[in-house]
């Protein structure tokens, strides 16, 4: 679906995403992993046309993403960016409308989708009318998510979805989303600072270094064949809590 050919983007000094190339594979779900600052938010908003490349080329399908094509490619991209992003002068209804009330949708169509997401994302159906600052840090990211799976895109672009949510909404929500994707063949790309999140949701996962993949393949692979300390390392340090305990009282 998306495929980068020897992509770089730099911020001033900094090389954000360094000659990266990579497909993602159409209908399955990819995890982008890595250290803080590794590039990969940089890499989603690249994909989406939020920033263009220095060098290199994105195509999405066969088009060349251009400032030409990024609005069709934004109506057919759910988008889930890091912070939120919902505006704040916008009750959470009116976020989640943006998107269907520039496709034609009618008002009482976006109310009821709107509502069944909410209740997919067990957020309460009267917070639709509450402006995202009366809501919690877990409760706006899931207004995120509601706004992004409005139209029901068949690809998806999310940076850390999840990453605010309290333990158990979290593991129900990873479960349900998995089976979504799964069941409607969906093309995720997902950023995520947990491993075992990668390896619940992403049939590949990249694992990114310094702007650049240093290892890509299934969980599977990353924990047996590490190509480097690199790996090894970061896959050590997301043992959980409770593991490590257990191994010392062993
Ligand atoms: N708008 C910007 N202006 C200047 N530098 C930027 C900008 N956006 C990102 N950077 C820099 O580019 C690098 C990559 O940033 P990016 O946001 O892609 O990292 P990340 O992997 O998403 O990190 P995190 O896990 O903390 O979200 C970082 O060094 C960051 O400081
Ligand atoms: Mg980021």
């Amino acid at each position: 679906m998306f495929t980068l050919e020897h992509v770089s983007k730099r911020y001033g000094e900094t090389t954000a995403v360094a000659r990266l190339s990579h497909t993602f594979t159409t209908g399955q779900t990819t995890a982008l992993i890595g250290p803080s600052g590794c590039g990969k938010s940089t890499l989603l908003r690249l994909c989406l046309g939020l920033v263009h490349t220095d060098t290199g080329r994105v195509l999405f399908g066969d088009s060349i993403l251009a400032p030409k094509t990024v609005n069709a490619i934004r109506h057919r991209v759910g988008y889930v960016i890091q912070d939120g992003g919902l505006f704040p002068h916008l009750t959470v209804l009116q976020n989640a409308a943006l998107l269907p009330g520039r496709l034609g949708w009618a008002r009482d169509r976006i109310r009821a989708r709107a509502e069944g997401l909410a209740r997919l994302v067990q957020l309460d159906t009267t917070h639709l009318a509450r402006y995202p600052l009366e809501l919690s840090g877990g409760q706006r990211q899931r207004v995120g998510l509601i706004r992004a799976l409005m139209t029901d895109p068949d690809v998806l672009l999310m940076d850390e979805p999840l990453g605010a949510l309290d333990p158990m909404i979290r593991a129900e929500l990873q479960s349900q989303l998995v089976a979504m994707f799964r069941s409607l063949g969906k093309t995720v790309i997902l950023v995520t600072h947990d491993i075992g999140e990668a390896g619940l949701f992403a049939q590949e996962i990249l694992l990114m270094k310094s702007g650049g993949i240093v290892q890509k393949g299934s969980l599977k692979d990353l924990v047996r064949t590490p190509v480097d300390g690199f790996v090894r390392a970061f896959i050590n340090a997301q043992r959980s809590p409770l593991e490590s305990l257990r191994d010392r009282q062993e």
